[in-house]
């Protein structure tokens, strides 16, 4: 069974204080949901590194918006899926934006979802058709020409690293997103054709919807056979309130609560929310959506904009840095710092070494 897969595309947005706090609020709220929704987040390129190492060992994963299909080269302002390797897990292709801003073609995807997989990164590929080319009903000859040129040439055995995006251009951030039965319908195309190259294996690619999504429409998308999961824009910055008690609800999803519902016991929250219960109860389809809607609406509460800000340091000791979020002045602190009682010429040393934090006076 394919397991949902939310990614928040934050695009060109946040200072890197500002996304680091955002990540970790993100892996406070999304980690009890791991067991039944992968989550990524697609942070902008500088602050992918420091926004991966917050989230080491947590279930929530990062990736990055674009990159590169050479290796390493004269390609100013690029970065390769060699760098990605190892410490980023997924890699965004061919989101329209790319595609039209940027004039990225299908043979330049191809070469670029070839060198993500060769670097092991998990890559999801997004397809999709302008309002021209969907009001002219082009929208299958698109699709298959857009999906055809980018899996050329995959092996059947990288096919599972694939993910694919069907993201209408229409439905992206004009609060317009495609029908459910719409997405569902062009997404069975998608489905099928993978099948041509990977065969039984296009079963087990996950194939996420993209355009407009909100927790108030999430739950009629993803109820969708199609629809394994979601590529959120817009909703994942933006604000709501995230209370306590909406904290209660995410850990009644959790595996051990949905097993306490299979024992038998019917917690108050699972009776209060309408989730399956009783003895023999299925950890269900239900159940499930009823996590990925919340894991939707989870991604949507923490834009720093309203939520706390990223506190900015007041001065403060050398070895913070400043402006950054409390954690990470106290990892710059952990940092080897010059002793102050050291001979000025081995402090001079110390600061030539690698790992030395800029900011040690
Ligand atoms: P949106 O963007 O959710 O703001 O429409 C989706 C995307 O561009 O991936």
């Amino acid at each position: 069974m394919r397991k949902p897969l939310i990614a928040g595309n934050w695009k060109m947005h946040f200072t890197v204080p500002e996304g680091l706090e955002y990540a970790l609020q993100l892996r406070r709220d999304l980690e009890p949901y791991s067991a039944v929704v992968d989550a990524v987040i697609l942070p902008p390129a500088v602050m992918l590194w420091e926004i991966a190492n917050a989230l080491r060992g947590c279930a929530i994963e990062v990736g990055a918006q674009n990159a590169g299909w050479e290796d390493q080269g004269p390609f100013t302002g690029e970065i390769s899926p060699k760098m990605l390797a190892g410490w980023c897990h997924y890699l965004l292709i061919g989101h329209s934006e790319r595609r039209q801003l940027f004039n990225e073609t299908d043979e330049e995807l191809n070469r670029k979802l070839h060198a993500g997989l060769r670097h092991r990164l998990k890559v999801i590929l997004a397809v999709g058709e302008t309002l021209e080319e969907y009001e002219a009903g082009r929208t299958a000859e698109v699709i298959t020409r857009q999906l055809n040129a980018a899996v050329y040439g995959v092996e059947l055995r990288q096919a599972t690293e694939l993910s694919v995006a069907y993201e209408p251009v229409w439905a992206i951030g004009t609060g317009k997103a495609a029908t459910p039965q719409y997405a569902n319908e062009t997404m069975g195309l998608i489905r099928r054709l993978l099948e041509s190259p990977f065969g039984a294996l296009a079963s087990e690619i996950r194939i996420l919807y993209g355009g407009s999504v909100t927790p108030a429409n999430a739950r009629s998308l993803m109820e969708q056979p199609e629809i394994d999961g979601g590529l959120v824009g817009g909703a994942s910055l933006k604000a709501a309130d995230f209370t306590g008690s909406s904290r209660r609800r995410l850990r009644c999803c959790s595996r051990r609560e949905c097993e306490r519902t299979r024992a038998g016991t019917r917690s108050r929250d699972h009776r209060r929310l309408g989730l399956p219960s009783g003895a023999g109860g299925q950890r269900d389809r239900r159940c499930q959506e009823t996590e990925l809607g919340r894991a939707l609406g989870a991604m949507a509460a923490h834009h720093p904009g309203r939520g706390r800000r990223a506190r900015r340091s007041t001065g403060g000791s050398a070895g913070e840095l400043r402006g950054w979020p409390p954690q990470y002045r106290r990892r710059a602190d952990r940092l080897p710092g010059p002793d102050p009682d050291q001979p000025r010429d081995s402090r001079r040393k110390l600061q030539a070494e690698p790992g030395f934090a800029a900011g040690h006076d």
